[in-house]
């Protein structure tokens, strides 16, 4: 399935055993820094993160968010000691976030002030970080630093924008909106832009009408409750244009004009930030879809040829889509005057597709276009007009077409020797039906599949590249690549290819076998070692087995997200999501000690060698 060059490169560590404790482990040789951590002031504006919880709305607006995600390092003039850290924030630990939790007033209403913290608290953020006797620092204050939260200002572009679809109060034309919401996996552009990913957005918005529209019953609109009840909060003297009720999308007024019952319609899409420009509004690319987005990953582009970006819809049996632009890639556009220009010559106009795997081993690119004929033998047009609506109704455009159901699609990563393709696919407890892409039922463990696409750009080839396991289960029905202790994982989630060819996979894991034998984790593997000779259903093979090496463990609680990673090799960052008793200090491989209990912060983790040398190689 795969032609791959012969090349030199190997992995240079050895693998750590598995670990549960509140600290980092990395592998010997090796340093990892807290960087960034949750609360750390960006500018003037933003007092010092406090122990107690006690932050404002207004200091969380000016620091670094919650949970950090997805992230993407931007070289400031090509350095790999000066640039910019893009990073999502995707969601809130309110027990963390408030002195004393959420709370809420005898009506059952959440206080304003804490509400617009949580908003605060969540989005993306562009940090200016630099690295000073080897170690890395966020410069405080620099003009650059901005946090996007989901109360920013966002223009709308592509298909929705100005449609009946994305008309609001507040937009009236349909134009804008405010914010971006639970953003998990990133993705990057050719032209030097960041990606940011709207997933479990659907949790934050409330209808109580029966029906529900079929986009938002699909989607998964909360229906009785949402998980902040941002909705309910009181409002106060300074609350402007109804700031809190557009999270209800209960229709008010005689018109969408004068109500939001339009709102979560500007939810759901790629969101692109050009970091290099603090002045400038973030634009939701709709043509890319709507959906639970995980991440967004470009090939990397060819002259003359379209860009491409896959993506996953992380839930259970949804699906794996890509978006191929309509403009021919030029090599000028990688240094452009205006990137988010260049960002609408390419990603407003293209072909969304969604994949079908067949048993063969052979799958097929299905077009969301109006003519695209459904498996019952209709058109999308038939069903849903025109290309907008069909956007907006991008999972149920996918059922139409027949696409193939997946165990949660997260990350997508691009070999960039070979342009092979990977996708994580973390777990899915309540698969009763096998398929061949996702062949194990009650898939508790997860999986990686990989295809390449052929020059047509509609057909590919796939194959499974590695199962997640504990080592101990059953290799014929389970353990089908042979993992052991150094290696086992499941639930992978991050997944990113470094510059050199090497695959950094992370996990998201909780609730079985591995996860009583370690924490989250990051693990390496040079994938052009795993070929198969015979070619499909190549997996990792008993003779391997030490070709996938953990290489990472993070502390207790958490999952280890976001992958970035310097042009020079010589840092890599990780981030810690949801930890539950860390960091103690500024060594992130520091383990709180017994009977001691800290404010937990999410982080960036970087991580080099002691000896300068490059990351992950001997
Ligand atoms: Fe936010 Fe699919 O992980
Ligand atoms: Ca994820
Ligand atoms: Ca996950
Ligand atoms: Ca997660």
């Amino acid at each position: 399935a795969t032609d791959t060059p012969a090349q030199p490169l190997s992995l240079g560590f050895e693998s750590i055993a598995g670990s549960k404790t509140d600290g980092c482990v990395v592998a010997q040789g090796y340093t990892a820094q807290v960087l960034a951590p949750w609360g750390t002031p960006l500018n003037t504006l933003a007092n010092p993160w406090q122990s107690d919880g006690s932050n404002s709305s207004e200091d969380q607006a000016n620091s670094v968010g919650m949970h950090h995600d997805g992230m993407h390092f931007f070289p400031i003039n090509g350095s790999s000691e000066d640039g910019l850290l893009a990073i999502n924030f995707e969601y809130i630990d309110q027990s963390a976030l408030h002195p004393d939790g959420p709370t809420r007033d005898a009506e059952g209403r959440r206080p304003a002030e804490e509400v617009r913290k949580e908003i605060n608290a969540h989005g993306a953020g562009v940090i200016r970080i630099t690295k000073v006797n080897g170690r890395w620092q966020v410069v405080d204050n620099d003009p650059l630093n901005r946090r996007f939260t989901t109360a920013s200002l966002m223009d709308l572009s592509g298909p929705l924008r100005g449609t009946a679809h994305v008309r609001t109060k507040f937009s009236k034309n349909g134009t804008q909106t405010r914010g971006t919401n639970n953003n998990c996996g990133n993705g990057y552009t050719p032209w030097g832009t960041y990606l940011t990913c709207e997933e479990n957005w659907p949790n934050v918005f409330l209808n109580t009408s029966t029906p529900l529209p079929e986009d938002q019953r699909r989607i998964g609109i909360a229906t009785s409750r949402t998980s902040y009840g941002w909705e309910s909060a009181a409002g106060d003297s300074t609350e402007v244009n109804d700031e809190f009720t557009r999270f209800n999308l209960a229709s008010t007024a005689a018109s969408a004009e004068e109500d939001y019952r339009n709102e979560a319609s500007t939810y759901g899409y790629i969101v692109e930030i050009n970091p290099f420009d603090a002045s400038s509004r973030a634009v939701k690319r709709t043509a890319l879809g709507r959906f639970r987005h995980e991440g967004c990953w470009p090939i990397l582009p060819v002259e003359g040829q379209p860009v491409t970006f896959y993506m996953g819809d992380d839930a259970q049996n949804e699906y794996l889509y890509k978006f191929v632009s309509a403009a021919l890639w030029t090599a000028a556009d990688a240094t452009p005057s205006d990137p988010l220009a260049t960002g609408a010559k390419y990603m407003d106009e293209g072909t969304l597709y969604v994949a079908r795997f067949d048993a063969d081993g052979t799958g097929r690119w299905l077009p969301l276009t109006v003519d695209s004929s459904t498996t019952d033998g209709r058109t999308l047009g038939s069903i849903y007009g025109d290309l907008a609506t069909i956007i907006l109704n991008t999972r149920g455009a996918a059922d139409a077409l027949g696409a193939t159901p997946m165990d949660r699609p997260e990350w997508t990563a691009v070999n960039p020797l070979n342009g092979d393709v990977y996708l994580t696919l973390t777990n899915n407890s309540s698969r009763t039906e096998a398929n061949a892409a996702n062949p194990r039922t009650r898939n508790l463990n997860g999986h990686i599949i990989r295809w390449h696409d052929a020059e047509d750009r509609v057909s590919f080839t796939w194959d499974i590249f590695v199962f997640g396991s504990d080592a101990a289960a059953d290799p014929t029905t389970t353990n089908f690549s042979g993992l052991t202790d150094l290696n086992q994982f499941a639930s992978p989630d991050g997944l990113s290819f470094d510059s050199r060819g090497i695959l950094w996979i992370e996990t998201d894991n909780g609730g079985n076998a591995v996860a009583s034998a370690t924490n989250d984790q990051v693990l390496a593997v040079i994938p052009t070692t795993l070929l198969d000779a015979s070619g499909n259903q190549a997996t990792i093979r008993a003779e391997n087995q030490t070709a996938l090496r953990r290489f990472f463990v993070g502390p207790n609680g958490c999952e280890v997200t976001g992958l970035a990673f310097t042009p020079d090799h010589k840092t890599m960052f990780v981030n810690i999501q949801h930890p539950g008793n860390w960091p103690y200090s500024t060594d992130a491989t520091e383990v709180t000690p017994a009977g001691t209990s800290v404010r937990p912060r999410a982080s960036t983790v970087a991580i080099q060698r002691v000896d300068g040398g490059d990351i992950g190689v001997a």
